[in-house]
Order: structure tokens, then sequence, then C-alpha cells
């Protein structure tokens, strides 16, 4: 083996369970369960080496061969089109990207239509399919405060359970598109390291 499989896992929730799939699929590196602060964790043996990344900055990593293979939410590949390939979808992460307002909010069809959102380009795209004139306004984060506020009419955000609109008396009034996890790999490491990066795609699929 020449050198270890670079994979780069989002941090969080998604990320350790994404993690287990691939100790299954036969790439563990049981030091990763270690509770520390550590960020790079390797196991020689298996040929694999893994790092926490933001979860928006997995797609990054891998465009640019910092990592071979890694899991990416569908929203960052549509929001970002990174130049990777996708090769799975790991049917984890379950969530959807939607359209949000304040309950009752009746839309004006006359007016240009003022959308806070992170996801600024998957925004555009759906409002431009449909000819409505928007306004967008760029948020890093607590998007569901834009509506409350009056910084904007609705939002365009993911939404998982459900629970943070409700808390915030917001209601989805469209969806956008299903999300799942994704497995993306670099475009020339699948071409020099296509045995490997076949075996993890697929135990990873025999899983799901
Ligand atoms: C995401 C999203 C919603 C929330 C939806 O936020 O932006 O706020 O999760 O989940 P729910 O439907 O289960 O309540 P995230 O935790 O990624 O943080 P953010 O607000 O900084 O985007």
């Amino acid at each position: 083996m020449d050198r270890m499989l670079n994979v780069a896992l989002p941090k969080g929730r998604l990320g350790e369970k994404v993690y287990d799939m691939f100790a299954r699929a036969g790439f563990p590196c049981p030091s990763i369960l270690e509770n520390n602060r550590k960020l790079i964790f390797e196991n020689p043996e298996a040929g694999v080496r893994y790092f926490w990344v933001k979860p928006s900055d997995v797609a990054i990593y891998v465009e640019r061969g910092a990592a071979d293979v890694g899991v990416a939410g569908k929203d960052i590949l549509l929001e970002y089109q990174p130049e990777v390939y996708e090769l799975l979808d790991l049917h984890t992460g379950v969530c959807r990207m939607a359209v949000a307002a304040p309950k009752g909010f009746a839309e004006d069809p006359m007016r240009t239509l003022r959308v806070a959102t992170k996801f600024t380009n998957i925004a555009m795209d759906h409002y431009a399919s449909k000819g409505r004139d928007i306004e967008l306004i760029h948020l890093n984060g607590s998007i569901e405060i834009a509506p409350i506020l009056g910084l904007s009419d609705v939002i365009v955000d993911i939404v998982e359970t459900g629970t943070t609109l409700k808390e915030n008396d917001l209601e989805v009034i469209e969806t956008i598109v299903p999300i799942t996890a994704r497995l993306i790999a670099n475009r020339s490491s699948f071409r020099f390291r296509q045995k490997e990066i076949r075996r993890l795609a697929e135990g990873l699929a025999a899983l799901v």
C-alpha cells in the first residue's frame, strides 16, 4: 500500500454515524472514538486516515485533493457545485431544503420577495425556475430569526425534525429538494486509487 486513504468526515453527530459505517465497511480506526480535541486519526493497518472538518468544508478538502474521499450533504453539493465525483447516497442525514415563513404568511406576488438564507445559489435557482423576483439576504446561521424580525419575508433553510421552525412559529410553505449525505471522491484520487475507493464504496453500499 503506497499511502493511507485520506477521509474527510463532517464533525458532529452525522460524522459519528458515518464513521461507524466506514468502520463496518472495513476501514476501522478505533482511536477516533477517544473523546478528545484531536482532529486527525489514522490506522495504518486499515490504510486509512480520518479527519474531522466543518460539514460545509468537506467538499473543499475533497475537491482540492487534501482528502481522497469525504462525506457531504447534498445541500452543500447543490450550493457549491464542487468538482468532485458523487459516488453514493448514504441514506443518512435525511432532511430537506425548504422555504419557510411565519404561520399564516400570505405572499404578495406584486412585490419582490425577500429571502434570507445560507444557501443563496439554491434559493436563486429555485426562484429563477419559477420566474419569481427575489431579494437575497445572505446569513450564516440562525436563519429562522430573519422573518420574525422583519429582515426577510421567508427563509430557505434545512428542515430536519421541524422543531426549530415550530419553536419559532414558522412553517414550511414549500419543499425544494430532499437532502441526504453523499460519499464524494476527489477526481484524480478516484482515477489513481480506484481499487481502494471502490472497495470502500462497495462496502458502504452493502450497508445502505
Ligand atoms: C439546521 C437548520 C435549522 C435546523 C433544522 O441548523 O439551519 O436551523 O438545523 O433542524 P430541525 O428541523 O430538526 O429543528 P444547524 O444546527 O445546522 O445550525 P445553523 O442555524 O447555524 O444553520
